[in-house]
């Protein structure tokens, strides 16, 4: 099954095929910083949000009417695939696990859910989404790494150091391992899932990569993250977006994670990126999301100052280097969609 719609540019451009304007969307571009967003988390809880599906579709459009971005991601979050393996979670508002994943005992117990039975609330709401879409306006799945997931059911919510992390891999480094595999067949199966129910295209969050070593990425992180993305392409034929932040340490092994698009923070120039990754990858990024804090003259620069790094070779989607800040002024990431339009239109 070919997955690209020819009226889709945002598809395109992840298959590196020539467009007629750069496409654009931005990491979390649903949340707080929406007053549309806000009317509804005030009636109602996060996970409660994520599990309604006709909220979670509601809100994966709010950015897509405001906006006019090219794309438009599910509205959910990386965690929700992993309460069907044994883990409760809860949001205040970040994640809280109240029952982290510490001994050799907790990782056996640990299943590898179908996602029909675990999550079928948000393969309703994907079915739903690429129904109400128009088809020039793709529709991106998500999950996380096995390592960042991983790094939130060990610490037991967000940590700064990820020593608990760490000390479970040096200490039972089988134990740590099977527990990334066993989120790398969840998550590959939950892909899978989200493409097969109408997904165009996929992006996995691997939020804390930058905070290991690179010779700990090429053990940790990469090869889960490949084992990942094979299963998926045994099925599926979607787009491949990889998102590790601030692993530039490791751009060796980025190369080799087998995505269609690697998406790069703003700490790595977009042409050192492409010059790096080569010319059989497609680049996303990398707004600094601070700048859409800046006044429309300071802005602007930044955003052609990204257009000009990325060069006109097919193969970027514009974004930020990181999600959305919850204060960002709407207005702004409004100009900036038609401005990087306007500014690439053939
Ligand atoms: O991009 C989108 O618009 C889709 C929705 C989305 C959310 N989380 C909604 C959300 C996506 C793709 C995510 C991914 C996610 N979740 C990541 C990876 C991306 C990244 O930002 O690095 C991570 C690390 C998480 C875990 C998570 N969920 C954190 C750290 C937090 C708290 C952050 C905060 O801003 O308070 C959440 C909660 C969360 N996920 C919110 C939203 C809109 C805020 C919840 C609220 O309204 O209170």
């Amino acid at each position: 099954m070919s997955t690209t719609d020819p009226r889709n540019v945002f598809l395109r451009a992840c298959r590196r095929q020539p467009v007629e304007h750069r496409p654009v969307w931005f990491m979390r571009q649903a949340g707080r910083y929406m007053a549309e967003y806000r009317a509804i988390r005030e009636r109602a809880g996060f996970l409660e949000m994520c599990k309604t599906p006709d909220l979670a579709v509601e809100i994966t459009l709010q950015p897509v009417k405001a906006l006019g971005v090219d794309a438009a991601i599910l509205f959910s979050d990386i965690l929700i695939p992993i309460e069907g393996m044994g883990i409760a979670i809860e949001f205040k508002p970040g994640p809280l696990l109240p029952d982290p994943v510490r001994t050799r005992a907790q990782v056996q117990a640990l299943r590898v859910p179908d996602p029909h039975e675990s999550v079928p609330f948000v393969l309703e709401a994907v079915q739903r989404l690429r129904h109400e879409l128009p088809p020039e306006v793709a529709l991106i799945g998500f999950c996380g790494a096995p390592w960042t997931l991983a790094t939130y059911a060990v610490e037991g919510g967000g940590a700064k150091e990820f020593t608990r992390m760490k000390r479970l891999l040096y200490e039972d480094a089988g134990s740590g391992e099977l527990l990334l595999r066993k989120l790398a067949q969840t998550n590959a199966a939950y892909l899978q899932a989200q493409i097969a129910a109408g997904a165009q295209a996929v992006q996995i969050f691997d939020s804390w990569a930058g905070m290991l070593a690179p010779d700990d990425y090429a053990r940790w992180a990469l090869p889960y993250v490949q084992q990942m993305i094979e299963e998926v392409r045994r099925e599926a034929d979607a787009p491949i977006i990889y998102f590790a932040r601030d692993a530039w340490g490791a751009a060796d092994s980025l190369r080799e994670c087998g995505a269609d698009v690697i998406s790069v923070d703003w700490r790595v120039p977009l042409d050192v990126a492409r010059a790096t990754l080569g010319t059989d990858v497609g680049v996303q990024g990398n707004l600094d999301p601070a700048t859409l804090f800046a006044p429309w003259s300071v802005l602007q620069e930044r955003v052609d100052s990204v257009l000009a790094r990325a060069g006109d070779a097919p193969g970027h989607v514009f974004n930020l280097g990181h999600g959305i800040l919850p204060q960002t002024p709407v207005d702004n990431v409004r100009r900036v969609v038609d401005h990087v339009h306007e500014r690439t239109r053939v």
